[in-house]
C-alpha cells in the first residue's frame, strides 16, 4: 500500500507542469520528430487499439480521451491500476514507449490556479451560518436528491428559461463524474482523472483553494460538519480504494485512510457521514481481468467500510461474503477463487431512526454465487453486522468472460449472467401517510419498494427492459409523491408484446402504489435529428404496473457450445482475448448516438432536471412531464473564466447540483463511447 502511493507520489513529483491540454484530436502528432511517428503509436495499435478505438462496444474511452489524462494517470492505470492486466504481455521497452506517447500534455498542469484564484475579500470559504445546499451524492443523507426553492435561489418557473452565466474547464479531465458540495457560496469540485479537488466561488467560478491527490480520484463528494474533534470536511473516496478527508475552509488534507479488502478495491459511490462516523462503500477492478483465460478469477468483493471522523481509523466493516477461497480449475486449467462480487457502486444511504444504514450490490462475479449479489443490505451503524438482506436477483454470475462464455465465465451448477447490479443510489423515501420505505432501482428495469424495518418487499414495478448497461443506473429522485426512474435502455424499438413505456427515458411512478404515472421517451432530436420535442404521455392501465416476484430465478442457460480454450501466441502478436469479451457484452446499438438516460435526477422546486449519456439536459415539470428546457452541452466553450479551453460532452454519473442561485452542469463522460468533456457550466436565470 505505502509502496504504491509512494510510487503515485514520486510519478506526479517527476513529472513538469506544462501548458494547456491540447484539446482531444489536436492531439495527434504531438511527440513527433522528424524522423518520423512515435514508436509508442503502433505499440498502441497492437495492444490498445481494439478497445479504445471501439468505445461503443468496450466501454473504453477513446484514444483522444486518454491523450488528455496526465503522465502519472496514465503510468498508474497500465502499472498498477485499471489496466494492468491488458498490459502485462507488453514487452518492458514498448510500454516505456506507450507511456512516453500517450499523455499529450505533461505533468500537472496547475498554472492556470494562480490566475484564477478568488480576490482576498471573496477567498474564505465561509461555513459558518451558510446553507448546507447539497451535502451528498443524494443531495442529503436519504438519497431523495429534492432541493428546494429557498435551499437552491430557484424556481420551478426559473427553469424554464436559463442561460450559461459561467463556464469553467479542467485540464487532463476527459470525464466529469463526481458530484459536488455546495455550502453556502462555494462549490467544491473534483475534476478526479487529474487527482485534483477544488473549492470555487459560486457566483464567479473563481478559486478558493485547491487539493492535490497523489491518486486519481473517482467518488462523489459529501460534507462533514465540524465536530468537536475535527474540522469541517469533504471527504472522498479514491481509484485504490482510499478515502480522503479535506480540511473544508483550507484545503488541507486531515487524514487518507485505506477502505479495501484487497487490492482489487476502489471506491467509487460517495463516502457518506453520519454521526461522527464515514461510512465508504467499497468497488472493485476485477470484473475486466476476468476476460483473460489465465486469470485466476476472482477474489475482489464488497463492503461498506467506516471510520471515526475525527482520526480516519477504521472502526468496522460491513463485508457482502466471506474471503474467497480456491475453488475448482477452470476449463483452460487457472486455478478459479470465490465467492467475490457483490460490490458497492454505489452511495449508501442513512437512516438516523433505525441506525441503519442501506447499501445496493452488484452480481457474483466467480462460482458460487451468494446470497448477498444483487441485494439491498441493512447493516447496524454501530457494528456492521446485517440487519437484513432483500435479494432481487438469485445466482447472478457474470465477469467480462461471459460474452462468450470464456473459461472465467464457465461454473457446475444453475446460474445465469445478466449482470443486474444495483449500481444506484437507494433512497429512504416518506410517502404521503407517513409510512416510510427503501426504494432500490436496479439494472434489470425494475424498481423494488421495500419495508425499511425488515427489507419485505411492499411493492414492484418494472419499468424498463433492462440489461448489463440498461435499467436505472446512477438513481432516482422523490418529491413527497413521485419517484422519477431514469432509463438507460438501449435504443431498440419496443416489441408488439413489450411495455410502450419501457425504452430509454424516464418514467414518474406513484409512491404509493408503484404505479407509473407519466413516461416520457427520448427521441433522435438528442442525436441531432430536426424533430420536435417529444411529449410525456400517461401509459394506459395495463402498463402501468409489471410486479415482480423477488427473487427473481435463474432461467436455463442456452445450450451453446463453450468457447475452446484459446491457443497460445508467438510473442508479439496482438491478444484480442479480453477485447472479445468486452465486445461481447456489450450492447450493440443501432445507431452510434444512444438515447439513454444513464445519471440520476435532481429535483429543483420540483422541476426534474435530467441529462443523456449524448450531452442533452432536458428539466421537465414534475407533475405532468411537460419539457420545461433544454439544452445541448456536448459542444464547444472556447471562453471559460479560467482561461482553460471547454469542452462539453456525455451526461453521466452525477452530472448536475443546484445551490446560489445557480444551477451547475458538468459535462463530459469518456466511457462506453460517450463524448469526453471537461466543463463546470453555470446556469442563470436569463435577465429580463
Ligand atoms: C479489453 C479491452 C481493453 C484493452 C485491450 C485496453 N483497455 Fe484501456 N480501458 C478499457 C476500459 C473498459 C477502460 C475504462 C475503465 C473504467 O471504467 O474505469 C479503460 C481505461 C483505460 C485508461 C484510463 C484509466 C483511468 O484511470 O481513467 C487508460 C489510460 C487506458 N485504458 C490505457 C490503455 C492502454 C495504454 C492499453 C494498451 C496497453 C489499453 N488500455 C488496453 C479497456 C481496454
Amino acid at each position: 500500500m505505502s509502496q504504491l502511493r509512494a510510487f503515485a507520489l514520486a510519478t506526479a513529483i517527476a513529472v513538469i507542469a506544462s501548458g494547456c491540454a491540447p484539446r482531444p484530436g489536436e492531439a495527434n502528432g504531438e511527440h513527433a520528430d522528424l524522423a518520423g511517428p512515435h514508436p509508442g503509436a503502433a505499440v498502441y495499435q497492437q495492444w490498445c487499439s481494439s478497445c479504445h478505438d471501439n468505445g461503443q462496444q468496450s466501454g473504453a474511452p477513446s484514444l483522444a480521451a486518454i491523450r488528455t489524462l496526465n503522465r502519472a494517470t496514465v503510468k498508474y492505470a497500465l502499472e498498477l491500476g485499471y489496466m494492468k492486466i491488458q498490459a502485462k504481455d507488453v514487452p518492458k521497452e514498448e510500454l516505456a514507449q506507450l507511456i512516453d506517447w500517450l499523455p499529450s500534455a505533461e505533468g500537472t498542469n496547475d498554472n492556470w490556479i494562480s490566475a484564477a484564484r478568488c480576490p482576498t475579500k471573496i477567498r474564505e470559504v465561509r461555513l459558518t451560518g451558510a446553507p448546507r445546499v447539497s451535502t451528498t451524492y443524494g443531495v442529503t443523507n436519504n438519497g431523495n436528491r429534492a432541493q428546494t426553492a429557498e435551499e437552491t435561489g430557484l424556481s420551478r418557473d426559473d427553469m424554464k428559461d436559463l442561460e450559461v452565466a459561467w463556464v469553467a474547464a479542467f485540464p487532463q479531465t476527459p470525464t466529469m463524474r463526481s458530484q459536488p458540495v455546495i455550502v453556502g457560496d462555494t462549490i467544491f469540485i473534483a475534476a478526479t482523472d487529474a487527482g485534483r479537488l477544488y473549492a470555487l466561488d459560486t457566483n464567479s467560478g473563481c478559486v478558493k483553494w485547491s487539493y492535490v491527490s497523489d491518486m486519481t480520484l473517482r467518488s462523489s463528494l459529501s460534507f462533514a460538519e465540524a465536530t468537536d474533534h475535527s474540522p469541517a470536511a469533504i471527504i472522498m473516496g479514491d481509484a485504490a480504494g482510499f478515502v480522503h478527508a479535506v480540511d473544508a475552509k483550507t484545503g488541507r488534507k486531515l487524514w487518507v485512510s485505506e477502505a479495501r479488502l484487497n487490492e482489487y478495491n476502489r471506491i467509487t459511490g460517495a463516502p457518506v457521514v453520519h454521526d461522527g462516523k464515514v461510512f465508504a462503500p467499497v468497488s472493485a477492478i476485477e470484473v475486466n481481468y476476468a476476460g483473460q483465460d489465465d486469470y485466476q478469477c476472482c477474489k475482489g468483493q464488497g463492503a461498506v467500510v467506516a471510520f471515526d471522523l475525527a482520526t480516519g481509523k477504521k472502526v468496522w466493516t460491513g463485508k457482502t461474503m466471506e474471503p474467497a477461497q480456491p475453488t475448482r480449475l477452470g476449463r483452460t486449467g487457472t486455478q478459479q477463487w470465490g465467492p467475490s462480487g457483490a460490490i458497492i457502486w454505489s452511495t449508501p444511504i442513512v437512516d438516523p431512526a433505525r441506525n441503519v444504514i442501506y447499501a445496493g450490490t452488484g452480481e457474483n462475479t466467480s462460482w458460487p454465487a451468494t446470497d448477498t449479489s444483487d441485494s439491498i443490505i441493512a447493516y447496524d451503524m454501530n457494528t456492521g453486522d446485517r440487519r437484513w438482506v432483500f435479494q432481487a436477483t438469485k445466482s447472478d454470475i457474470w465477469n467480462y468472460a461471459c460474452g462468450r462464455r470464456a473459461a472465467n465465465c464457465d461454473w457446475p451448477g444453475e446460474y445465469h449472467s445478466p449482470d443486474h447490479d444495483f449500481g444506484a443510489t437507494s433512497m429512504l423515501i416518506k410517502r404521503q401517510d407517513g409510512s416510510e420505505l427503501v426504494i432500490a432501482g436496479q439494472k434489470s428495469g425494475v424498481v423494488w419498494a421495500l419495508n425499511p424495518d425488515n427489507g419485505q418487499l411492499v411493492w414492484s414495478n418494472k419499468v424498463g427492459r433492462g440489461s448489463a448497461n440498461g435499467g436505472v443506473h446512477w438513481g432516482m429522485a422523490f418529491d413527497g409523491t413521485r419517484i422519477f426512474v431514469p432509463n438507460n435502455d438501449s435504443n431498440r424499438p419496443a416489441a408488439p408484446d413489450e411495455n410502450p413505456a419501457w425504452g430509454p427515458g424516464i418514467n414518474a411512478v406513484n409512491a404509493m402504489t408503484g404505479e407509473i404515472e407519466w413516461s416520457y421517451k427520448n427521441n433522435a432530436r438528442d442525436c441531432g435529428q430536426a424533430l420536435p420535442v417529444a411529449k410525456a404521455s400517461v401509459p394506459t392501465p395495463e402498463w402501468r404496473i409489471q410486479r415482480v416476484t423477488a427473487p427473481v430465478l435463474p432461467t436455463p442457460r442456452a445450450a451453446a457450445p463453450p468457447a475452446p480454450p484459446r491457443p497460445s501466441l508467438p510473442a508479439g502478436t496482438p491478444r484480442v482475448t479480453s477485447t472479445e469479451s468486452a465486445v461481447a457484452v456489450r450492447p450493440v446499438v443501432a445507431t452510434p448516438c444512444r438515447l439513454g438516460m444513464s445519471p440520476p435526477p435532481l429535483l429543483v422546486d420540483g422541476a426534474v432536471v435530467t441529462g443523456t449519456t449524448q450531452g442533452m439536459l432536458r428539466i421537465f415539470d414534475g407533475k405532468t412531464g411537460e419539457v420545461l428546457f433544454e439544452y445541448m452541452t456536448n459542444r464547444e466553450f472556447p471562453t471559460t473564466v479560467n482561461k482553460v479551453p471547454g469542452h462539453g460532452g456525455g451526461l453521466d454519473s452525477a452530472p448536475y447540483i443546484a445551490g446560489d442561485g445557480t444551477l451547475f452542469v458538468q459535462s463530459g463522460y469518456a466511457r462506453f463511447g460517450e463524448p469526453p468533456g471537461n466543463v463546470l457550466i453555470a446556469f442563470r436565470p436569463k435577465k429580463p
